[in-house]
């Protein structure tokens, strides 16, 4: 996934689209890239670097290139590997076509071979660079350009968005979407292109989301959609709420402290919002309360984080609302044999409501004619417009590649959820569902001061004491599982020490064998009585090995406490919300080992927040 601005119009591109890049760093910052048409003679100039897009403003320093129409573009590599050559934009063989692009063109190998008995030369190893080839080819054939852009997006497989600038078209850009988010931002006299609105959200709300397998010409004062058959469609742009861009870390060093320091407040939003909504919620999930009250499965699809949250919310739906629930990684799920069943329905959880895993899953239950909603935190996205019914996060705009306000927004509004059906299905009265409400509430009070109690210990001792390990094993054991999956994967992501994750009943059944005093080993406690002598039990297993115990511990729960080396002691909560008590400083402990380490904490090596790509 990479991100695609650009602009056309009345004023000098380059600053607009840098400071879009900036802001969609998010998606893939291997490399970035800048080209414009020169205003006195439409050559196309550009100037393209390794790594993100500050070292490209210092390209400027010495290469000033300018241009009333532009495009920029900042890379996650997936085909050929970090380097000059492989950032985009990318040429024809007379350098007077430019594109960036974000997705995958499947059948680029096939296509490449052809261009090159036709005598094409290539410079990248990329899949993009062969659509700039295939389209200098099919315009040697069409002399209207919208028939070669018609026969091209007939001829690339695969999901992708594109913007095309062309000498010999100077006053235009050329855009098409398969898959792949694009949308437009109409200003006077100027228009906005970018993967995100965010991108151009302080310059203007009127947006259109281009619709699915379309192309569009694009001149600063007018837009010309077409489906891949040049049928022309009628597009409208829209009024939409764009989030607020002004500076975001709010003087924290880094977005992920940030978010990690936000989660109290997103509960509360989390709390109130839902709370407001409560008469009309079955209704924006595209439902009626006679059909929760007949619901008899909830399929949770997502993937990575949102995943984690799927697998926690199971154990809500189903001990509180007595609806059975099937948990789906996104990523495999079309792949399996699917069971329809009329009382069921599908909830895609999504931060950025763009994964194409997650598209993909629901574009397979759509197919099977289930109904889906989505539950996501960016309202703009495809996901929302994609589904039947609709339910927001409140974790407000998330930077940091590691997910973390998110998780704690999906967990939180699935506990209002889960407990919302059960009140519409009789399961529990009034007071108790207000008390659940309540119980959230105490749960974010928990997550702040959990933190203000440990800072100092953690900055000052642990994380150095903890960054000198290699590896390390995450320990849960029923709904503390998933959530000892989840901090696998945020020590992992962030501070890339090895990390592996398992339910502690399966310890003895292998991973034991992993356990010596150089293993750190990270266990989660439960509430519930009869599964913390279980756990118990397997922390004993690990002391027994000399494992070395680093211990998220209730209240009372001495013998736990006393067999760790390192304890954090929490509050006991409602056993549904011990993962979710534990949160904020399981997130603050593994951001201050990869501090320790000096590891890009908001762009980690390798990864985007937005996987737009399957
Ligand atoms: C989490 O820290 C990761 N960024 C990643 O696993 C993420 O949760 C996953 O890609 C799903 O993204 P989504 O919530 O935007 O769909």
């Amino acid at each position: 996934m990479c991100s695609v601005v650009g602009y056309v119009g009345k004023n000098l591109s380059r600053s607009f689209v840098m400071q879009g890049l900036a802001r969609l760093e998010y998606r893939g910052y291997d490399s970035a890239g800048f080209a414009c048409l020169h205003p006195s003679d439409n050559r196309v100039i550009y100037a393209k670097v390794e790594g993100g897009v500050s070292n490209l403003l210092k390209s400027f320093d010495s290469l000033p290139i300018e241009g009333y129409v532009g495009l920029g573009h900042t890379r996650w590599s997936t085909h050929g590997g970090i380097s000059t050559d492989n950032a985009h934009p990318h040429f024809d063989c007379k350098r007077k076509i430019s594109i960036v692009h974000n997705g995958i063109v499947e059948n680029h190998r096939d296509l490449r071979r052809e261009l090159e008995q036709e005598g094409h030369i290539f410079h990248s190893e990329t899949d993009t660079e062969v659509i700039a080839h295939v389209l200098e080819s099919l315009l040697t054939r069409h002399e209207n350009p919208k028939n070669a852009v018609i026969e091209l997006v007939n001829t690339l497989e695969g999901a992708y968005a594109f913007a095309i600038i062309m000498s010999d078209q100077p006053d235009s850009m050329i855009v098409a979407r398969k898959r792949s988010p694009l949308c437009l931002g109409s200003g006077e006299d100027e228009m906005f292109i970018a993967s995100d609105l965010l991108a151009f959200a302080d310059k203007t709300n009127k947006v259109l989301f281009l619709p699915d397998e379309c192309f569009a010409f694009i001149k600063k004062d007018s837009v010309e959609v077409f489906d891949f058959n040049g049928k022309k469609l009628s597009t409208r742009f829209q009024i939409v709420d764009v989030p607020q861009v002004d500076d975001l870390k709010n003087g924290f060093e880094h977005y992920m402290l940030k978010e990690i320091y936000d989660q109290k407040k997103v509960i509360k939003d989390t709390v109130s919002n839902y709370k407001a909504q409560a008469s009309s919620i079955w209704h924006q999930m595209g439902l009626s309360a006679p059909q929760i009250k007949c619901l008899q499965r909830i399929s949770l699809i997502g993937c990575g984080t949102s995943w984690h949250a799927g697998l926690v919310a199971q154990f809500f739906f189903e001990s509180i609302a007595g609806i059975k629930v099937e948990v789906g990684l996104a990523s495999e799920m079309r792949y399996r044999t699917f069971f329809p069943d009329p009382y069921s329905i599908a909830i895609a959880i999504s931060q950025s409501g763009e994964t194409a895993d997650t598209l993909e899953a629901l574009r397979f239950l759509q197919n099977h004619k289930m109904h889906t909603v989505a539950l996501v935190n960016v309202s703009s996205s495809t996901m929302v417009r994609q589904t039947a019914g609709y339910l927001p996060l409140y974790a407000g705009l998330e930077v940091s590649v590691a997910s973390t306000k998110a998780f704690t927004a999906q967990v939180a509004a699935l506990y209002w959820l889960a407990n919302a059906m059960a009140y519409e299905r009789g399961k529990i009265d009034k007071d108790t569902f207000k008390a659940a409400e309540d119980e959230l509430l105490v749960v974010a009070e928990i997550i702040e001061n959990s933190i203000e109690e440990y800072k100092r210990e953690i900055t000052e001792t642990l994380a150095a004491k903890y960054a000198q390990y290699s590896t390390a094993l995450f320990l849960g054991r029923h709904i503390a599982h998933p959530f000892a999956m989840e901090a696998s994967l945020k020590l992992k992501e962030i501070s890339y020490i090895f990390t592996d994750s398992y339910p502690a009943g399966e310890l003895k059944h292998g991973p034991l064998a992993l356990v010596d005093e150089k293993m750190p080993v990270f266990i989660f406690s439960v509430v519930d009585e009869e599964l913390y002598h279980k756990l118990l039990t397997n922390a004993q297993e690990v002391k027994a090995r000399k494992g070395h115990l680093i211990v998220f511990a209730f209240e009372g729960q001495t013998e736990l406490i006393e067999l760790a080396d390192t304890v954090f002691i929490i509050p006991k909560v409602n056993p549904l919300l011990g993962p979710l008590a534990m949160t904020g400083l399981m997130q603050f402990f593994v951001y201050s080992i990869a501090k320790e380490l000096g590891r890009p904490i908001d762009k980690p090596r390798n990864l985007a927040k937005s996987v737009t790509v399957e």
